[in-house]
């Protein structure tokens, strides 16, 4: 059964929405239908974190804790809400008194002309929920989002790492058991639905609903995060008729770990499967940390990485390197494909018409291979690459057995470089078999020149990259015989 309202509480209040344009943003919603205009709106592309709000969710592995996420409401579809609490800055402080994380900005002097500064309190609010005691790297890592013109961020970072010293129960705190049971009862709701302007927003919420629902209206978009597709409508004016949203698929947000290989759910956050990653491959776990902000990763997801199938999306090439593959689902039917096979043309991908990426499947490493990732972008945090290197190289002793040279950021699709990957492979890794595969990624790419980077830029840094791994490697295979003749002697 499918209802035409959004429930959601609305910090500590239950709110139902109906005849709403589900294209509407959550900041939008905030400012334009509630009134509520402390948070506030710098860029509505996901950039500058002036938006930024927390979402409460029950945890997924127990019912009886709750999540609480930073994002930037910008670029999330009112829709998205329903089932969680949206906490924003206004219910922060208890009567007069300011919240903890508020008050530590006053404390230290980390405000000046202020309009960043709800941002950046959300998101200390959002990490002191999950750590008490942040170190100076995590403090980092959650306010990477959020941008400041005026005050400078050594104030501002002062103030989240000490907001927890003076933690008191806040409102949402107090309301902890109620939230529960009010999110508990709203995930037994039927389906939800959200129709306004001639444009309607649904939610199905397993695989099958998912499946029937694109196969009766094949010209639906799907929306997992909105990171990307969100943008079309913030910064192109976009109108999307029928959004269906994957994020309440149970089959679609799982992550399993079999003793080979991973398997992600397309419509998992990053967030959610970050440490998993990290764990099996952490110059993957480095890489996923640098997509966006912490604000991203709280909604983005893999599904919607690959299924955007930007030329400069992150995650593609690394997945090609290590020679994963995606599930597809078609009305009951599903197929299995490399990666690598999934992109055939600048945004054009072998989806059918009414298909969806169900899942992702990543080998677990075995002894012999390596990952290396190679994300070059004008700024460390909250930055689309110019290129991103993915070099997966298996080795028996020195000779090359198997080896993918994936690269975004080169051609219209992220793809192998198979020129540069036969100068290597059946090769010892040597200076010269490196400098031949350099020479040949020549013949494998003609990279465009665009704001990022030139065409020669590219291929100069993707070529040097090549060169960048083998010297690593040659060291880590030092480092390891020194490690031996140590323990040995
Ligand atoms: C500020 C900012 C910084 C960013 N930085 C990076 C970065 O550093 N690196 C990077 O790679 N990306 C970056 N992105 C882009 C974006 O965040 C990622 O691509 C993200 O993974 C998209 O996921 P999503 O769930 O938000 O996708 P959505 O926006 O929901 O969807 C994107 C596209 O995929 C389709 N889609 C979604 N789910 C499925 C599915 N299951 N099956 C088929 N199609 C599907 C949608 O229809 C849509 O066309 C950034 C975005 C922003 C706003
Ligand atoms: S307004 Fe800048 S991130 Fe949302
Ligand atoms: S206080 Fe002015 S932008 Fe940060």
């Amino acid at each position: 059964m499918v209802v035409n309202t959004i429930k959601f509480l609305l910090n500590n209040e239950l709110v139902e929405i109906e005849n709403l344009d589900p294209n509407l943003t959550v900041l939008q919603y905030l400012r334009e239908e509630q009134f509520k205009s402390g948070t506030k709106e710098g860029c509505a592309s996901g950039d500058c974190g002036a938006c930024t709000v927390v979402l409460a969710e029950l945890d997924t592995e127990n019912s009886e804790q709750l999540t609480y996420k930073s994002i930037n409401s910008c670029i999330t579809f009112i829709g998205n809400l329903h089932g969680k609490q949206l906490i924003t800055v206004e219910d922060l402080k208890d009567g007069a008194k300011l919240h903890h994380a508020q008050q530590t900005i006053v404390d230290n002097h980390g405000s000046q002309c202020g309009f960043c500064t709800p941002g950046f309190v959300m998101s200390s609010f959002a990490l002191h929920k999950h750590n008490q005691k942040p170190n100076r790297a995590e403090v980092l890592e959650a306010l990477a989002g959020n941008l400041c013109r005026c005050t400078g961020y050594r104030s501002i970072i002062e103030a989240a790492m000490t907001s927890s010293e003076a933690n008191q129960e806040d409102s949402f705190a107090k309301h902890y058991q109620q939230t529960i049971i009010t999110l508990t009862e709203l995930e037994k709701l039927p389906t939800p639905s959200l129709n306004g302007n001639g444009n309607t927003y649904i939610a199905p919420q397993n695989i099958d609903e998912l499946a029937i629902e694109l196969t009766n209206e094949p010209k639906s978009t799907l929306v997992a995060g909105g990171t990307d597709l969100a943008l079309s409508v913030t910064q192109n004016l976009a109108v999307v008729k029928k959004l269906v949203y994957v994020g309440n698929v149970a089959e679609l947000t799982t992550i399993e770990e079999t003793e080979s290989e991973i398997v992600i759910g397309s419509a998992l956050p990053y967030s959610d499967f970050i440490d998993t990653l990290h764990h099996h491959y952490p110059d993957l776990g480095d890489m996923i940390e640098r997509i966006g902000a912490k604000q991203v990763r709280n909604t983005g997801t893999l599904g919607g990485n690959v299924g955007n199938a930007s030329p400069i999306g992150d995650m593609p090439p690394a997945l090609i390197a290590l020679g994963a593959t995606m599930t597809l689902h078609l009305n009951g039917t599903e197929r299995t494909i490399l990666v690598e096979d999934f992109f055939l043309d600048y945004k054009k991908t072998v989806l059918k018409t009414s298909e969806f990426i169900k899942s992702i499947t990543i080998p677990k490493p075995v002894a012999g291979q390596t990952l290396k990732l190679y994300k070059i972008s004008k700024r460390l945090d909250d930055d689309i690459s110019a290129v991103l290197a993915a070099f997966f190289i298996e080795q028996d002793g020195e000779k090359v057995t198997n080896v993918r040279l994936a690269f975004g950021g080169m051609a219209g699709i992220p793809k192998r470089g198979p020129a540069a990957e036969a100068a290597l492979l059946g090769n010892n890794l040597t200076k010269e078999s490196v400098a031949q595969a350099k020479a040949a990624l020549a013949t494998d790419f003609q990279p465009m020149t665009d704001v990022r980077a030139t065409d020669k830029y590219r291929m100069t840094v993707a070529q040097n990259l090549i060169e960048k791994c083998y010297l690593e490697l040659q060291s880590a295979h030092k480092r390891k015989a020194i490690e031996t003749r140590v323990v040995n002697y």
